[in-house]
C-alpha cells in the first residue's frame, strides 16, 4: 500500500496544468448519469433521487440524467457519451459513466463515493480543474485530455499492486487496438515503469491507481489521463499519428475509452484467473526496460556510505517491483527511493529470498 502514495502525483504530471482567471472556474459543474442498459440507467435514476454522491469541488455540481439532457443542444466538443455506448462491449466495466464537461478531478468523484458506485463504474471529464491551495490559482487539464477514473475491488491484497500494470496494459492495447482498425500498423506505444505512457519516445500519458481496505476488501480507484488532441507543449496522440500516415487520422476520446474497457474487461479476466504470470509475455513486449541496465544506491558494509552498482532489469517481481540481476549474477528487487519523481534515479535494491 506504501507503493501507492509513491505513484500518487502520477497524474497530475499527466495533465497539463495552466492558469485560469477566477471568473471562469466559478460557474457551476454538471454531472451527468448514463448507463449502458436499462439496468444501470435505473441504477442511475436512485443514485440521483436519492443525492447521496458526494464532491470536495468548491463549486456546486448539479446531477442530471443522460436521458433528461438528450434532447438539448449538445456541445460537439464534449464527450459524446451515445457514441461511447455504442463502442462499448463489457459485462461489467465502464457501463455506468458519470460525465461532466468540467470537474475538480474525477479521480476523487470515484474515490469519494466509491461504496455508492457499483464496480466498473466510471467518471470522464472534459476539462479538469483543481485548486492547488495556493491563493486563488486554479489549476486545469485542458480540452483535448482524455481523463477518466473507474472502481475495481479485489480480494487478495498480494496482487493489488499489480492491477495498475493490467490497467496500463489496457491502454496500450486499446491504442494499438484502434490504430489497427485504421490500417495503421507497429504503433509505438510503450510503458515506462510503473505508470506512464508513451508514444514514439514522448510522454503521453500516465495511469494512477489508490487504494482503501476495510474488511477483506481492496477498494481500488484507477485513474487515466492520456493527451489526445492536446499538442502544446508537448505531443499527443492525434499529432504523433500525424506523422506516420498522410491520412488525417484522428483517436476519438469515446473510442478510446470504450476500446479501453473492451480491453481491460478480458485483461483482467485473464490476470484475476491465472495471475499476472500470463500477461507478463505482452507487458515485457510492451514496457521500455527488458535488459536496461540501471545504478543502484547500495550501502557499504560499514553502512555509512553509498555506493554505485549496475544491474540490469529481468522483468517485475511478485510484488509488482523491478526485478534485477546484478553483474555477479544474484537477483534482487529494485525499489524506488521515494524521493525522486523519476523512478529510475535512486533506486535501491533488497535481496530475493
Ligand atoms: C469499499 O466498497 C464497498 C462497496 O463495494 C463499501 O461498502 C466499503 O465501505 C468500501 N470500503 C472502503 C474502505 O471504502
Ligand atoms: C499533456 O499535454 C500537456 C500540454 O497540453 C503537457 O504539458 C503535458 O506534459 C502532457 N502530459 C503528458 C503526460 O504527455
Ligand atoms: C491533430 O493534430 C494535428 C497536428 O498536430 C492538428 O493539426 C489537428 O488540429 C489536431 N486535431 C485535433 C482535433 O486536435
Amino acid at each position: 500500500m506504501f507503493y501507492y502514495l509513491l505513484i500518487s502525483l502520477l497524474l497530475i504530471s499527466a495533465a497539463v496544468l495552466i492558469f485560469l482567471n477566477n471568473m471562469e472556474a466559478e460557474s457551476a459543474s454538471v454531472l451527468v448519469l448514463c448507463g449502458k442498459s436499462n439496468a444501470e440507467n435505473e441504477f442511475a435514476l436512485s443514485l440521483k433521487s436519492n443525492n447521496v454522491l458526494r464532491f470536495l469541488d468548491s463549486n456546486p455540481v448539479s446531477i442530471c440524467l443522460h436521458s433528461e439532457i438528450r434532447n438539448l443542444h449538445c456541445d460537439s466538443e464534449g464527450f459524446q457519451v451515445d457514441h461511447y455506448m455504442d463502442v462499448l462491449s463489457t459485462s461489467q466495466f465502464g457501463r455506468f459513466l458519470m460525465y461532466s464537461p468540467r470537474l475538480g478531478s474525477t479521480h476523487d468523484v470515484v474515490s469519494h463515493n466509491f461504496g455508492e458506485l457499483p464496480i466498473g463504474a466510471v467518471c470522464v471529464a472534459d476539462v479538469q480543474t483543481k485548486g492547488r491551495g495556493r491563493s486563488k490559482n486554479v489549476w486545469e487539464s485542458p480540452k483535448g485530455c482524455l481523463l477518466f477514473s473507474f472502481t475495481i475491488q479485489m480480494e487478495d491484497g498480494r496482487v493489488v499492486p499489480l492491477v495498475q500494470y493490467v490497467v496500463s496494459l489496457a491502454v496500450t492495447e486499446a491504442v494499438k487496438d484502434i490504430c489497427q482498425k485504421k490500417g495503421i500498423q507497429h504503433l509505438d506505444v510503450k510503458i515506462k515503469w510503473p505508470n506512464d505512457l508513451y508514444l514514439d519516445g514522448l510522454k503521453v500519458g500516465g495511469i494512477l491507481c489508490t487504494s482503501t481496505y476495510k474488511s477483506n476488501k481492496f477498494n481500488v480507484s484507477a485513474g487515466i489521463g492520456l493527451n489526445v488532441s492536446n499538442e502544446k507543449p508537448t505531443t499527443c496522440l492525434n499529432a504523433t499519428l500525424q506523422k506516420w500516415t498522410p491520412v488525417a487520422h484522428e483517436l476519438q476520446r469515446e473510442d478510446i475509452m470504450a476500446a479501453f474497457f473492451n480491453k481491460f474487461e478480458d485483461l483482467y479476466t485473464v490476470f484475476m484467473g491465472q495471475g499476472f504470470q500470463s500477461l507478463e509475455p505482452l507487458y515485457y513486449k510492451t514496457w521500455l526496460h527488458s535488459g536496461q541496465r540501471v545504478i543502484v544506491q547500495d550501502k557499504n558494509d560499514n553502512q555509512d556510505q553509498v555506493v554505485e552498482n549496475v544491474v540490469t532489469i529481468q522483468g517485475l517481481t511478485s510484488s509488482g517491483y523491478l526485478l534485477a540481476i546484478s553483474e555477479d549474477g544474484q537477483t534482487c528487487e529494485l525499489h524506488p527511493d521515494g524521493n525522486s519523481l523519476d523512478f529510475f534515479k535512486g533506486l535501491i535494491r533488497r535481496k530475493l529470498a
